[in-house]
Order: structure tokens, then sequence, then C-alpha cells
């Protein structure tokens, strides 16, 4: 079955591909001749998940999952967190903010970080309620960028299970222990796939 996917970001449908055949395939917005209209001003994951979800509510057919998340770092006491992608400001790259995070946390010894995914869904099939699902993955922020892979802070943030960072990581290997492949698996539990 189709399911909308709330961005226009291919390399999010791609991982989405991945993380959530063979039981539904993800389409992005432009596929529905849908836009995305909204501001995320939330303050949590889970409101900025919301937003984007009731925009598209009563726009899609099929199911739709929106999704919000970040990094969270300890020593930060949890930033940048809902301002993960526009952390180093509005013109923000990836390059940007890396740099800015690994300038405030300098030489600390506490690295501790998380990535947070939190997804909302909706099946205007059945329109039983929304479901709010949310997933982690722990790891320790690195003082050099290290692999290509991915987006984001990927290649600062480092596994200690796989002895890498996201970044040095297939993604096959991403997929198995990423924040957004648990709150997916978190879903599925929950829509009893
Ligand atoms: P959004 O959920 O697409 O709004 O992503 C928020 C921001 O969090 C992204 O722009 C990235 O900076 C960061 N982020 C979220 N997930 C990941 C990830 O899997 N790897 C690296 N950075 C991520």
């Amino acid at each position: 079955m189709k399911i909308l996917v709330g961005t226009s970001n291919l390399g999010k449908i791609a991982e989405y591909k991945a993380l959530l055949q063979p039981h539904f395939d993800p389409i992005p917005i432009s596929d529905l001749k849908l836009t995305l209209d909204v501001d995320e001003t939330g303050l949590t994951y889970e409101e900025n998940a919301l937003l984007k979800l009731n925009y598209l509510k009563d726009k899609s057919p099929i199911p739709i999952i929106t999704d919000d998340s970040g990094l969270e770092v300890e020593e930060l006491g949890g930033r940048p967190g809902v301002h993960s992608a526009r952390y180093s400001g509005v013109n923000a790259s990836d390059d940007s903010n890396i740099e800015k995070l690994l300038l405030e946390l300098g030489n600390s010894q506490n690295r501790k970080g998380k990535f947070v995914c939190t997804i909302a869904y909706f099946n205007p099939l059945t329109r039983e309620d929304i479901i709010i699902s949310q997933g982690e993955c722990a790891g320790e922020i690195i003082t050099e960028r290290r692999g290509i892979s991915g987006f984001g802070y990927d290649p600062i943030f480092y596994v200690t299970k796989f002895g890498k960072t996201l970044a040095e990581l297939s993604q096959v290997e991403k997929n198995l222990i990423s924040h957004r492949y648990e709150a997916i698996r978190n879903l599925m539990k929950r829509i009893n796939i």
C-alpha cells in the first residue's frame, strides 16, 4: 500500500523505502501534487510532526507519516534538539551546523548524544486516531568528521557498537540502529504490522 511521507526530500524517501517495505511503498508529497507550507515552530519534535500531519490530513487519500528529528547533546543541555536543521542560522548547511556544534563542545569530556525521531501517522481510510511513535539512537560526538555517507551530523556521530560514525556505515547498517528505524518499528507494532 502506498503511504505519503510528509517530505520532498528524496533522500528521506529512500531511507523510508528501506524501512517500510514490504508493508508500505512511501511516496513524496510531490507525487500527489501537494506542498508542505508549514513553519516548524513547535517546541518539541511531536509538535512539529503534528503541524505537518494536520496540514496534510485532509488532503491525502492514502495513509500519511510525518516526522521531526534532531540531535541532543548531553553537555549542551539537549541542544541543538528541535533546532538541529538550522542550528547555525537560517542559511545553515550540514557543514556549518557541525562546525558550530564542535566549537561549542570544545574539548568537553562528556560527549554523549542521541538522535531522536518522532513520527506521526494517520490513515484517512479508517480515520482512527493519530498515532505518535518515537525512536532514539545513542552515540558520542567525536572531534573530527569521519565518513562520507548519510547527511546532517552523521560524520561526527560515533556509534560504539560499530566502532564507526554513522557516515562510515552503509545505509543498511544505519537503518539497523537509527532513530528513524526504531520509531518506525514502534509504529508498526501499534498498527499491528
Ligand atoms: P528533520 O527531521 O528533517 O527536520 O531533520 C532535522 C535535522 O536533524 C536534520 O537537518 C539533521 O541536521 C538532523 N538529523 C536528523 N536525523 C539525522 C540523521 O539520521 N543523521 C544526521 N543528522 C540528522
